[in-house]
């Protein structure tokens, strides 16, 4: 959508901000393409259609490692867990560093899964959407696994975090999760699941 004429252009500092007001988790996005080990770290990432099964994440158009990454005929991702705050820098740093000391695995068909993550997923890219300075990546979903950790990572405002499990007071809630009413524990869980 175009901003009017008289709408001042959106400062980026501020619109990072706003940006970074949203938590996210983080995934490492890797794979081994001609047996070279590529990824990187993305807070971007998350879940798009059950059926079929999708999943997206941004990637930079000034991405280096975007040209190799979409080589691959799988990728995998990783749901960083909170104890992965290093490895996450480490995915986000220099390139011939990223896999250095890693513990992960390379499946067979060249999906490269971190160890101990909170989920993986094996992926092949579907579609490429140019979205501004970024392109939404579109990716298959062929399996997904249990990698071992607990809980995820969380990224807030620039920083990481953890994710404290408190959950709202029903009472302080008006009672409903998409428009369904919510009143025993059993039916707060059922709503939650469709919800998600
Ligand atoms: C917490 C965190 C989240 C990130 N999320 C993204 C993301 O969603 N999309 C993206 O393009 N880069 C993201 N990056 C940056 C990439 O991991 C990587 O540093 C960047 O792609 C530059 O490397 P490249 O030129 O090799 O691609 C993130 C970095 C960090 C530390």
């Amino acid at each position: 959508m175009k901003s009017s004429p008289s709408t001042p252009a959106l400062d980026p500092r501020t619109l990072r901000d706003a940006f970074g007001a949203f938590p996210s988790g983080v995934v490492a996005v890797a794979a081994s393409v001609k047996g070279q080990l590529t990824g990187i770290a993305a807070s971007s990432f998350t879940s798009v259609s059950i059926d079929p099964p999708l999943v997206s994440f941004s990637i930079s158009t000034t991405s280096s490692t975007w040209p190799l990454l979409r080589e691959a005929d799988h990728l995998g991702i990783s749901v960083l867990a909170d104890h992965h705050d290093a490895v996450c820098r480490q995915l986000a740093g220099p390139r011939e560093e990223r896999f250095a000391g890693l513990p992960f695995r390379v499946t067979e068909n060249g999906s490269v899964l971190l160890d101990e993550a909170v989920a993986t997923y094996d992926c092949s890219v579907h579609q490429e959407v140019v979205a501004g300075d970024h392109l939404i990546v579109l990716l298959a979903v062929h399996e997904v696994g249990g990698g071992g950790g607990e809980h995820p990572l969380v990224f807030h405002r620039s920083g990481f975090a953890k994710l404290h499990r408190d959950d709202l007071d029903p009472a302080r809630l008006d009672g409903r999760i998409n428009g369904a009413e919510v009143g025993s524990r059993e039916s707060s869980h059922e709503s939650k699941e469709d919800a998600a």
